[in-house]
């Protein structure tokens, strides 16, 4: 019994270890880097509000269906469709969510070598006194740059691999349970900061005060994609994490704990961001580059910033590491199981292939701006495409297994334990990953198609 696979199939050591890898998951660079400006280029509180809505109708529903498939079965993504539902196409589901897996890894990988640089660049010198074209100019010099970004990404590429090599007790559960209550620590402390700033109201006006006007069918799948993104659902890691949590845990407050922590740490981050935003009078939706331009801004303007600029760049890095090694399991797991690898060789040549693609990806943002997909650079095609496009397609097909192709009995049986704790809302989840989380998946993307007659470019 000591096949790679069974010895691949270790389990979490306890609830906390569960709570602390899922979160770890679901909290990363989509809640730090990207809820921000996605809010931020959406109009503020009307975005929060849908972003809201799909979080617990669609977002808690997709996530328990990956944790009942995972337990389910005990297998990898790919694994467990062939073996709940063997000699048909769902395994094809699977094979998206690898993919998947490898495009969010490569652009992911690049904006977490980019946290390493600002880290390092904080800790040498701090932003000084910098004026905002002169670090717009930094960044993009540097982004353009052929080698430092590359660098980074490589060390941060074999961080990952390193935790992912140890396997899940002692390697991803050890991890994020140190991990992941630094970063609450940290996100409290930029949060104080921020509220306390002169004029930092209007920030929170922003964030929280919702402008119906604003909601046209672009913020609607904005919100959706971000939904899906920041959960980590609709690609199989939380079907692989779910296959290493103990018979005993609940899958139902799991699936609400995890979600509800990463809402907050989006939320947290919105606070953090925003009020120091308007403090200094900048406009909030610049971008991606929200993060490393804006915030180094602020930072070099404040009281304390080389400080807070440490400490954030500190809690980017962690967010996205406790992420990325959530990603790269899926495709060990994979190969571990379905192609018999030892964790260490399955490891080693997921990274290497995953870096070749990461590498194009920096590469163009910079030295190659002919790497081009749909008039987009490839790192801009991977990042909205996997939020907006596969995700959701993928917990489309995700609910519609669970809801239509299991056996109800099955589902109800891994969601209360074999019976053993009471369910009292299993039938409103049937509902709702039957009828109405695959409508309104679909409805969302027929309106953004423009079918309903408001359509919206990517
Ligand atoms: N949830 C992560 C974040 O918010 O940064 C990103 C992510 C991880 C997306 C794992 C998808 C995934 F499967």
């Amino acid at each position: 019994m000591n096949s790679p696979s069974t010895e691949l199939r270790e389990s979490f050591g306890s609830r906390i270890g569960v709570i602390a890898a899922a979160a770890g998951s679901a909290i990363g660079l989509g809640n730090i880097w990207r809820f921000p400006y996605v809010t931020g280029e959406n109009g503020g509180g009307a975005f929060l509000l849908v972003y809201l809505a799909f979080v617990i109708f669609i977002g808690v529903p997709v996530m328990l269906s990956e944790f009942v498939i995972g337990r389910r079965s005990q297998r990898n993504p790919v694994g467990a469709f062939k073996k709940l539902a063997p000699r048909t196409a769902w395994p094809l589901i699977g094979f998206i969510g690898i993919t998947a897996a490898f495009t969010i890894l490569a652009f992911y990988t690049t904006v977490s070598g980019w946290t390493l640089e600002y880290l390092y660049l904080s800790f040498v010198n701090g932003f000084g006194t910098a004026k905002k074209a002169e670090l717009s100019t930094q960044f993009s010099n540097f982004v353009a740059d052929g080698y430092r970004p590359l660098f980074w990404q490589l060390v941060f590429m074999l961080l990952t691999a390193y935790i992912v090599l140890k396997g899940i007790k002692n390697g991803i559960e050890k991890y994020t349970k140190i991990l992941m209550p630094m970063l609450f620590l940290i996100i409290m402390l930029l949060v104080i900061r921020s509220v306390t700033l002169p004029n930092s109201y209007a920030g929170l006006v922003f964030l929280f005060k919702p402008d119906f006007s604003k909601i046209t069918a672009d913020v609607v799948i904005q919100a959706l994609g971000q939904s899906f993104f920041s959960l980590s659902i609709g690609m199989g890691t939380l079907i692989t994490y779910g296959s290493y949590i103990n018979k005993k845990d609940q899958l139902g407050t799991t699936a609400i704990s995890v979600s509800l922590a990463d809402t907050l740490i989006a939320v947290l981050a919105g606070v953090a961001i925003f009020p120091a935003v308007f403090a200094f009078g900048i406009a909030p939706e610049s971008g991606p580059s929200l993060v490393f331009i804006t915030l180094p801004m602020i930072f070099s303007q404040m009281t304390g910033g080389q400080f807070f600029e440490i400490i954030f760049f500190i809690l980017l890095a962690i967010a996205a590491l406790t992420s990325t090694i959530s990603v790269l399991e899926v495709v060990v797991a994979y190969l571990a199981e379905e192609l018999k690898m030892s964790r260490k060789k399955a490891t080693i040549l997921a990274s290497v292939s995953i870096s070749i693609l990461g590498i194009l990806c920096t590469l163009s943002q910079g030295p190659l701006p002919e790497l081009r997909i749909a008039g987009y650079s490839l790192f801009d095609a991977l990042e909205k495409s996997s939020a907006n496009i596969f995700l959701p397609i993928g917990g489309l097909f995700i609910v519609l297994f669970v809801g239509w192709k299991m056996k109800k009995e099955d589902v109800f049986d891994e969601i209360t334990n074999q019976n053993t704790l009471k369910g009292r809302f299993k039938i409103i989840y049937l509902l709702i990953i039957r009828f109405a989380a695959p409508v309104a998946i679909a409805l969302v993307f027929l309106n953004g198609l423009g079918i309903f007659g408001s359509g919206v470019e990517a």
